[in-house]
């Protein structure tokens, strides 16, 4: 049986992290590999290291700082995930998208998560970003979804709907702020690997074939528990790579190219954000 983290798990990391900010969080934020900066635009900042918070996952891979930001952006109080924990590293689903659900449990009610991925459509290039219109978890696909196992009725149903993982509003929204601030921004559908091996060109194929247009190593599983929670969803991903889909390509794909796109992409995801949060309905 999978571990499921008890209702007492959550409540106790919420416990902490209550301790450290007075007021509730509206919008969690979750960063991707090396775009820890977007937190410098935080004013009111309280920074809570995860190994402070019970039960929350540690990364392991550089370019993930591990820590929880709180603070306002752009008029809005919000609780950055900075570095996420990843399946790769040997935790369970349901340990890396614990943070998700304990967001929920301090009040969050929208959740914009970004994350760097490899371009699977041919139209993008490094440095671009997408605005996530829906994705395929391969990985959940195959029988490691985060909802495996007893259901928490207290958050959410045993078999949540789908059909609207990305709120279609929110999509809308980014849309508009990103052509008001003239920042290029795609549409597409990411599919979620477990990695920590990049594709082999075959997969990068195969994953064009089956209506990818980026491909990355998270996200999927947070936005399943999002979504079950209820929260809105807005994914963004940032290019970091062109995935190789030929043998005979003398290109490889390495982390540090990574890191070294997310350089490009942190100006522009932090204003895309922050457009993003200053028109953001709040319920
Ligand atoms: N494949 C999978 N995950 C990734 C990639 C990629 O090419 N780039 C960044 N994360």
């Amino acid at each position: 049986m999978e571990h499921i983290p008890a209702l007492e798990q959550l409540r106790a990391a919420v416990g902490v992290i209550e301790r450290y900010c007075a007021y509730t969080p509206q919008v969690g934020i979750i960063l991707g590999s090396g775009m820890g900066a977007l937190t410098d635009a935080i004013t009111d900042r309280q920074v809570i290291s995860y190994a402070d918070i019970p039960h929350f996952p540690v990364s392991t891979v550089s370019g993930h700082a591990g820590a929880l930001v709180m603070g306002s952006l752009a008029g809005r109080y919000v609780a950055i995930l900075q570095g996420r924990a990843h399946y790769y590293e040997g935790y369970s689903m349901q340990q890396i998208t614990l943070p998700v659900r304990v967001l929920r449990l301090l009040g969050v009610h929208t959740l914009i998560v970004t994350n760097a991925a490899g371009a699977l459509n041919s139209a993008f290039a490094p440095g671009d970003l997408m605005v996530i219109r829906d994705h395929i978890n391969l990985v959940g696909m195959a029988g490691a979804n985060p909802l495996r196992g007893p259901n928490l009725d207290e958050l959410g149903p045993r078999f949540p709907d789908m059909s609207h993982a990305y709120d279609p509003d929110l999509c809308t929204l980014a849309r508009n702020v990103a052509q008001k601030r003239a920042i290029p921004l795609h549409e597409g559908v990411y599919v979620c690997v477990a990695g920590p091996s990049f594709e082999t060109p075959a997969e990068v194929r195969f994953l064009r074939l089956i209506g990818g247009d980026a491909v990355g190593m998270s996200t999927a599983p947070e936005v399943t528990v999002a979504r079950h929670a209820g929260m809105r969803v807005l994914g963004v991903s940032g290019i970091s790579n062109v995935a190789i889909d030929q043998p005979a390509s003398e290109r490889v794909t390495s982390h540090d190219e990574v890191l070294e796109a997310a350089k490009i992409i942190v100006p522009r995801l932090t204003e895309l954000i922050r457009g993003v949060l200053g028109e953001l309905p709040l319920p």
